[in-house]
């Protein structure tokens, strides 16, 4: 097991990598807990839950992380007369970890939480760095707070059971966080993908240590993204255009979207083709797409609508070279230029 710590302005939140789900006790420290999950997770492990131990469950997906769901779990959460001592477990992804982290600090303001991550996009990004919360009228994450779990537990057994796709689909955020900061990281992943994907236990710690190392010190440096923090949205200023238009998964969004920022970098005379051929090749390594699934035009009038905007300028997340990402103000009809420019690429 390899502990990383995340210091935060509030608290400084543990990450337990490659840590074993049976170990929870020792977190746990015998206080009153109540475990949220969902009823996928707990199909598959509801019997190696710690026992004795109240579990609410919540449904899949988006469509689930909602006000109306936050309702039901603080109903609950009076049944079971929790109070600002009791300490609330998400044990499940993104999503799980999302809403009890929101959940953790409003009810009673503020109980005590800590997550068992169960997909690798979670280990590695989601759980981590704070930002929790709940879409409102199809906005993605618009009601939410910064707060930090105590601990995130990361099994990589636990990722056996996960979905191949969705399993792919995590490697595409470690392969960010080394393009962004670590080209060490990056030449790992580009020389260890057949382990990686047999989920060798060694490979997958090392690759989730190191990207959330990576994750670590840009929050901590930049907890509520006023600066250095956007270098972590590589990716996603085209990818969540995506994710709109196409319903894909994240990770393969953030893929594509990576493909696309490098793409804009070389245009711009940021970065080589040499560069963006390493980027595409090693996401393909990972069975990860790298083709837009989207006619590109639709792509800008959805980036439009982006929280990054402001006025008529866009904040991208460029490259400089693999392991050094850059932000910078692209006026909307540069990036429509761009765009175009683009389309002879994808054809
Ligand atoms: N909870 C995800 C993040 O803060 O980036």
């Amino acid at each position: 097991m390899k502990l990383l710590e995340v210091k935060a302005e509030s608290n400084i939140s543990k990450i337990l990598i490659g840590e074993s789900m049976e170990n929870l006790p020792n977190y746990l420290k015998g206080r009153k807990t109540i475990i949220l999950t969902d009823t996928y997770v707990a199909g598959l492990y509801r019997k190696r839950f710690p026992s004795k131990v109240p579990v609410i469950e919540m449904g899949l997906g988006e469509t689930n992380k909602t006000l109306l769901t936050l309702e039901k779990i603080y109903d609950k959460l009076i049944d079971y007369e929790a109070d600002r001592t009791t300490f609330l477990l998400a044990i499940g992804g993104g999503i799980v970890c999302d809403v009890a982290g929101f959940v953790a600090s409003t009810f009673m303001r503020g109980m005590p939480f800590g997550f068992v991550s169960t997909t690798l996009l979670s280990q590695v990004d989601a759980s981590v760095g704070g930002k929790n919360g709940v879409n409102f009228q199809g906005y993605k994450n618009m009601i939410g707070v910064f707060s930090q779990p105590e601990f995130v537990l990361c099994d990589t057994g636990m990722l056996k059971t996960l979905d191949e796709k969705q399993f792919k689909a995590g490697f595409s955020e470690i392969i960010k966080a080394g393009v962004i900061k670590s080209a060490e990281l990056f030449a790992y992943c580009e020389n260890n993908a057949n382990s990686a994907l047999m989920h060798d236990s060694s490979t997958l710690i090392k690759m989730i240590y190191d990207s959330v190392e990576v994750k670590a010190k840009v929050v901590e440096a930049d907890e509520r993204e006023r600066g250095e923090r956007r270098l972590l949205n590589l990716g996603h200023t085209f990818g969540h255009a995506i994710e709109k238009l196409t319903g894909i998964l994240h990770g393969q969004t953030v893929s594509i979207g990576m493909v696309l920022a490098a793409k804009v970098s070389e245009k711009l005379g940021l970065i080589s083709s040499a560069d963006t051929d390493r980027i595409r090749n090693v996401l393909l390594q990972y069975d990860l797409p790298v083709v837009p699934n989207t006619d590109i035009a639709l792509l800008f009038n959805a980036m439009k609508k982006d929280k990054k905007r402001e006025g008529e300028e866009i904040h991208l997340v460029l490259l400089e070279g693999i392991g050094e990402a850059v932000t910078k103000k692209i006026p909307y009809s540069q990036l429509e230029q761009l765009i175009d420019d683009l389309r002879s690429d994808f054809r």
